[in-house]
């Protein structure tokens, strides 16, 4: 669904999104608008990332996941896939300091892969390791990440664990994911226009609220974060349950 852009109600503190999740699209198309090359719009892509990191730590967000890079991504020409693993190596590093005076842990979550440049790998682990013990907001970037390749790998263990059948249930599968300690995202947004998940977190997404924007990644602005968390708050959360509204006219009615 497109946001309602036209009311601006401050947000409800009551009623902010725990976790928020990001698949920031359309570097590729702002960067051809400007230059014809693809490339150079992951650079500003990541200039929104931290914008996005800061605003959603001071409005004490908990989790904050960004779809970085996906396990298809490696589809592309080797020079955006290298360019990509670049500015994602850069940018880590440039979080750094604002990540620690926040007080926020970085993550990574994905598949290990011989292909994932090791200055790539180095910085991640140099900021997971730095960060670990932050008890503030916790940024997950998803790097060489599949949904899919995410529950193969948690069945894969599961099997190496000898996990009986009869034990099986969807906390435990939960507990087999790359994070098990990240609570399901309560928010996603998707720019670009386009209306899809994209192989991105298929298990925890199973109630997530889904806010769709035309903006392309690198015009996103921290004004959009507060619109699609406004259009959060709109949305009426049921999980598969009646809401108290229904509940108290059935009630009347019987
Ligand atoms: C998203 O922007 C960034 C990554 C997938 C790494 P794209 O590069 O997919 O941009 P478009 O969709 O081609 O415009
Ligand atoms: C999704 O964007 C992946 C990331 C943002 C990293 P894509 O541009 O790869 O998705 P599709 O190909 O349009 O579905
Ligand atoms: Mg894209």
């Amino acid at each position: 669904m497109e946001f309602a852009m036209q009311s601006r109600p401050p947000l409800d503190p009551l009623n902010m999104p725990r976790h928020v999740a990001c698949i920031p699209d359309g570097n590729g198309r702002w960067s051809q608008l400007r230059n014809g090359s693809r490339i150079g719009g992951h650079s500003q892509g990541a200039r929104v990332i931290h914008d996005l990191i800061m605003s959603a730590s001071d409005l004490g967000i908990e989790w904050f996941t960004v779809f970085a890079f996906s396990a298809e991504n490696w589809q592309r020409p080797e020079i955006e896939v290298r360019f990509i693993a670049s500015t994602i190596e850069r940018a880590i590093y440039r979080w750094l300091d604002d990540c620690s005076r926040s007080n926020i842990r970085i993550r990574w979550i994905g598949r290990a892969d011989t292909r994932i440049p090791r200055a790539l790998r180095r910085a991640i682990d140099y900021a997971t390791s730095t960060t670990k013990n932050n008890t503030g907001m916790t940024l997950t970037v998803a790097y060489n990440y599949s949904g899919r390749n995410e529950i193969v790998d948690a069945i894969r263990k599961m099997i190496e664990d000898g996990v009986d059948a009869a034990d099986l249930d969807s906390d435990l599968v939960s507990r087999y994911l790359y994070a098990p300690d990240m609570p399901d995202p309560d928010l996603v947004i998707r720019t670009s226009g386009e209306s899809r998940i994209s192989n991105f977190l298929l298990w925890q997404l199973a109630y997530s609220e889904l806010v769709f924007t035309p903006a392309l990644w690198p015009d996103f602005t921290v004004d959009h974060l507060l619109d699609a968390i406004r259009e959060y708050q709109r949305r009426d959360r049921k999980f598969g349950a009646v809401d108290d509204g229904i509940e108290k006219l059935d009630t009347q009615l019987h």
